[in-house]
């Protein structure tokens, strides 16, 4: 049994730098074709120069610079900066020249390497500005540093709303959805503000974390909540709702950065994230492929993790394909050092390698 799908985007990833970058980029690129990169590296990329030099380093690791990676795709980091005071709003037009598809709002503290974040809105008014000028995405980790840590997104929406009517024009992407609040909220936004939604977040509750045993390598942030809010994701999710596409979260952080006293928040889903959301979309019996969705717009796994983003950043469909089959295989303990989800585990789909 195998399914072929368009091959996946994925609208929300942590390559990282350094040693980790080429792992995680190799990785990365087995199953997605096109990928948002996040910007919260040391130092944040908040320069056309900085973002041009990450993306060429991340080319690098893939052994040529052009984009070509494999029989069945290519794979295009999509850039992102991170929305700090210190830009200036004349630069983003540069910033977008050079590639940049959207801007990064991490409030201060709230995940990791995210202490330069905005502590209020306001000032940050400028750039954003700029950017609804140049027709960038705003993504925002949604999270008001100063709340209980269950509460936190749903204290962070009246920032989001109050940006999306001062903006007419602005595209927001809430990042990581987590809640039920904001799933609530969203219904109510206009077609512009859109949700990447994690595998993670769709399979875990704070049980899962600590409700057992403590789990680090389920620590993220945001945090995973109750049964009911990963279930108004699922539900979401599986109706096939347009605003919610895929964007995993994968965020790599060595092993023993993560089985500390004061570990990291991020789950490193790349190597199990295709698998794992065609398991979830067997079992509540939702088509894998959307040529098996019927005609029209019938939600499918494929129209989620490879049509939707897309048409939400409005790029062209993702080109190439990727083929999932059932075969059994036990997730890696340990990647490069990394833990990744599910360790150890069995899982029922694997990605198949270009041949
Ligand atoms: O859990 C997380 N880890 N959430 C984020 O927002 C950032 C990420 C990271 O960079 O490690
Ligand atoms: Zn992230």
């Amino acid at each position: 049994m195998e399914y072929t799908i368009r091959r996946p985007d994925d609208f929300h990833v942590h390559l990282r730098q350094d040693a980790l970058l080429g792992p995680v980029v190799r990785e990365t690129a087995r199953s997605f074709g096109r990928v948002l990169v996040m910007p919260n590296t040391v130092p944040p990329i908040t320069t056309a120069a900085q973002l041009c030099d990450y993306r060429r380093a991340i080319l690098a690791e893939l052994g040529a610079p052009g984009r070509a990676v494999s029989a069945t795709g290519s794979f295009e980091p999509l850039m992102t900066f991170k929305v700090v005071q210190d830009i200036d709003p004349r630069s983003v037009p540069d910033l977008a020249a050079a590639g940049a598809v959207g801007g990064k709002l991490y409030p201060h503290g709230v995940t990791t390497n995210s202490s330069d974040g905005a502590r209020t809105i306001d000032p940050l008014l400028p750039v954003i500005e700029a950017m609804e000028a140049a027709d960038l995405v705003l993504e925002i980790h949604a999270e008001s540093p100063d709340a209980f840590c269950l509460d936190r997104e749903a204290s962070y929406l009246p920032v989001i709303e109050s940006l999306v009517f001062r903006y007419p024009r602005l595209r927001v992407v809430i990042e990581h959805v987590s809640s039920a609040e904001t799933v609530a909220f969203l219904s109510d936004m206009p077609a512009r503000v859109g949700a990447t939604v994690t595998v993670h977040h769709l399979l875990l509750t704070l049980d899962d974390v600590i409700g057992g045993e403590l789990r680090p390598h389920h620590f993220c942030k945001p945090i995973a909540k109750r049964p009911e809010d990963r279930d108004a994701l699922i539900d979401r999710v599986l109706a096939g709702d347009p605003r919610y596409f895929f964007g995993s979260d994968s965020a790599p952080h060595l092993r023993g950065d993560k089985e500390s006293d004061c570990g990291c928040a991020g789950i490193y889903t790349a190597p199990v994230a295709i698998p794992l959301l065609v398991d979830l979309f067997e079992r509540h019996g939702v088509p894998i492929r959307e040529s098996d969705a019927g005609t029209g717009d019938g939600p499918s796994m494929e129209r989620f993790v490879s049509r939707l983003g897309a048409e939400f950043y409005r790029l062209a469909p993702s080109t190439g394909s990727l083929t999932v089959e059932r075969v059994a295989w036990t997730v890696p303990s340990v990647c490069e050092g990394v833990v990744p989800f599910h360790a150890g585990h069995d899982l029922a789909w694997a990605v198949r390698d270009p041949i």
